[in-house]
């Protein structure tokens, strides 16, 4: 298949390129390069033994979307947006603008260049603080306490519609727990700007020597050890859902999909310190400060659905996520721009 990626040069995007490429797809990104790094695609084409087409091209701007889709593609991996939570809450109409500009501007363009296949990005965020754990595909009504979930919820909503009133459309949207961990080579990985806001990223900087500690956020969670729980899942794990997720739709009925992509396991944030701390032969200094506005205690995927209709599940485990992530951040100290 011919697959256009968006936001190919992140951190999903990219292992989902590797992966679709391995699997003899035909792919070309487009990023804007605002989060994503055209080194990133470089080295994913340099790992597959191809050259993978790059479009510097920001998905709001109506033309130059559409030039891009008019190269043909019998699909789109829908990756492409703004997702720092706590920048999304300062800055809404920029995040709205943006996530769902892009969204519009996207879908217009697969329309009128007759493509209507598309895996979106979505997030387990968009169940929002009520619903019971583990988390169902079937739950309803779909929340989010961020502006940036919100992005996700609304867009999912989007691209139900539109399927709804033309059933040429195969959508699927895959919600993603904690995604984390690298391409074992060590070549591509998580490179967040500035300072990290996710846990991970936020461990391996200081494993390496970026940052002096940690802050573990709340140490007083109902949870086994007092620190939150999340479900970590590997980006090989979350890209090889892709490419499932993308043959299921293709191969089956016309419509919308709905897959969590997730392990059904909670890890403590304690836990990942310490399976990271053994991963890597570092000390992780650590202080336990109050909790950080908007968290839930702990919640995880029932990965029954992936499993019984795409036989997917997780392969690998935290102490991998560990492992690769520690290769990727030891091997690319100050990430692509090293
Ligand atoms: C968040 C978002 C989610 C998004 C994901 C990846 C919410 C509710 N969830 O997930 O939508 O898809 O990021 O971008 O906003 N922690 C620390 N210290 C740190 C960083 C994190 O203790 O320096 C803790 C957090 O409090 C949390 C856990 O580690 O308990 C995981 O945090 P994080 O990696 O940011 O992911 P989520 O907040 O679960």
């Amino acid at each position: 298949m011919r697959v256009l990626v968006t936001g190919g040069a992140g951190y999903i995007g990219s292992h989902t390129v590797l992966t679709l490429l391995e699997q003899g797809h035909d792919v070309e990104v487009v990023d804007n390069l605002v989060n994503g790094k055209a080194e990133a695609v470089r080295r994913v084409g340099e790992l597959a033994g191809r050259d993978v087409p790059l479009h510097e091209v920001d998905l709001t701007d109506a033309d130059a979307t559409d030039a891009v889709l008019a190269r043909g593609f019998d699909a789109v991996i829908h990756f492409a947006a703004l997702k720092a939570v706590g920048e999304s809450t300062q800055k809404p109409l920029e995040y709205y603008a943006n996530n769902m500009g892009s969204t519009f501007t996207l879908m217009d363009a697969m329309r009128r260049h007759d493509c209507r296949t598309i895996v979106f990005s979505s997030s387990a965020t968009v169940y929002g603080a009520k619903a019971p754990v583990p988390y169902v595909e079937d739950y309803e009504p779909l929340d989010s306490s961020s502006t940036y979930g919100q992005t996700k919820v609304m867009t999912e909503r989007i691209l139900t519609d539109v399927a709804a009133a033309d059933p040429a459309w195969r959508v699927a949207l895959l919600r993603y727990f904690n995604p984390v961990g690298a391409h074992p080579s060590g070549r591509i990985g998580e490179d967040p700007q500035g300072i990290p806001n996710n846990l991970v990223p936020f461990i391996a900087q200081v494993a390496v020597g970026r940052r002096d500690r940690l802050s573990v956020f709340g140490g007083d969670y109902p949870t086994a050890d007092g620190t939150a729980e999340r479900d970590y899942i590997h980006v090989q794990d979350v890209a090889e859902g892709h490419v499932v997720a993308l043959d299921a739709i293709v191969g089956g009925d016309a419509g919308v999909r709905v897959w969590n992509l997730g392990s059904g396991q909670g890890t403590s944030v304690l836990e990942m310190i310490h399976a990271f701390e053994r991963a890597s032969g570092r000390e992780i200094p650590y202080e336990v400060v109050d909790r950080r506005p908007g968290d839930l205690p702990a919640f995880w995927a029932d990965p029954t659905k992936a499993e019984q209709e795409l036989g997917w599940r997780t392969s690998r485990t935290v102490d991998d996520m560990c492992r690769d992530t520690w290769t990727w951040q030891s091997q690319n100290p100050q990430g692509y721009d090293a």
